[in-house]
């Protein structure tokens, strides 16, 4: 595996494997009366976070506790950040402090590449602007491997055949290029919709199918992933109305019903209930929400695991 985790490409087949296996054997700990394990003991992750998080930073926050490594939570606000100080002072603060691994969330994309340069130790993708996210994309296709009828036996470790479709804002999300990428390297069959003004430049280079008929993609899919319309990064106005963007876009029950039955309904949060995806929906049987956030935490322990466990055993 790569010393860094910055994008999905980083990762192999095997490692990607290897991730996700690691995370169901740590997911059967859970079961146990006591969760913590030592492995990450004496070691410190640093939670660096410039953007807002609530799920992202926590379960980082809580996969790194759960593996007892010492956590240092740094948000921009209320630290020498919101007083100017540039990315690489912080850096060198951090590495003052002897971070084992940084978990970076930022604005510019590209910023967690950068940071390679001034730290020594792992540096972790937690999404840069809209770029990549790549923890996201391992804990949607463990939650596609969880929920897919027959298990994951059905398509070997890997995802290979399942078709999943990716609707939304493509152009702003990190999660959809990170998904494209680890499904590819999984064995699945990608297929993106997005308004024509939401679907990005150069999507043909992407190991993926683009396509413009929601509902003819959906009555084929697997997995179907509903993206949030990133209202926050958009400077023009992509789409007339919210209410022509739910008509043409948006996922609710009657577009729903036109899934296959064991198809799975995903969405990475936070959600805009009403927009691209209704309430009723993302409250049913078949929505994995709730399960993809409690796997979070449990694939970036894998993660963690994996990119710091010889570190530990060194140290130890
Ligand atoms: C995503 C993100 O921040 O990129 N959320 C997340 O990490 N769960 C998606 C989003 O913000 O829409």
């Amino acid at each position: 595996m790569n010393r860094h985790l910055i994008s999905a490409a980083d990762l192999d087949r095997d490692d990607a494997i290897g991730i996700l296996d690691t995370a169901e054997e740590l997911a059967r700990a859970e079961g146990r009366p006591i969760r913590k394990l030592p492995t990450l003991r004496g070691l410190t992750v640093v939670n660096l976070f410039y953007e807002d998080s609530t799920r992202t930073r926590t379960s980082f926050e809580a996969a790194a506790k759960r593996l007892s490594a010492d956590v240092i939570n740094f948000s921009a606000k209320g630290s020498s950040v919101a007083k100017g100080e540039s990315l690489k002072d912080t850096a060198l603060t951090l590495e003052a402090m002897g971070a084992d691994a940084v978990v970076i969330r930022h604005p510019a994309s590209g910023a967690p590449r950068r940071l390679t340069d001034w730290v020594s130790g792992r540096v972790i993708n937690a999404g840069d602007g809209t770029h990549e996210h790549p923890t996201q994309a391992l804990l949607d296709a463990f939650t596609m491997r969880q929920r897919l009828a027959g298990g994951p036996d059905r398509h070997g470790r890997g995802l290979d055949g399942v078709r999943v479709t990716i609707v939304g804002d493509v152009l702003h999300s990190r999660v959809a290029r990170s998904n494209v990428l680890l499904l590819a390297t999984l064995g699945a069959q990608v297929t993106l919709v997005a308004p024509p003004t939401l679907m990005p430049y150069a999507v043909d280079t992407w190991p993926c199918r683009a396509g413009y008929d929601i509902d003819a993609e959906l009555r084929k899919s697997d997995v179907v992933m509903m993206l949030r319309v990133q209202q926050e990064r958009m400077s023009a106005a992509y789409f007339p109305t919210v209410r022509e963007y739910r008509r043409r876009y948006g996922l609710d029950s009657s577009r729903m019903a036109l899934l296959p039955e064991h198809a799975i309904v995903m969405h990475p949060g936070p959600m805009n209930r009403g927009v691209e995806i209704a309430a009723e929906v993302a409250d049913s049987d078949r929505s994995t929400i709730v399960a993809q956030v409690a796997n979070g935490v449990t694939v970036r322990m894998a993660v963690l695991y994996l990119m710091l466990g010889g570190a530990a055993e060194g140290s130890a």
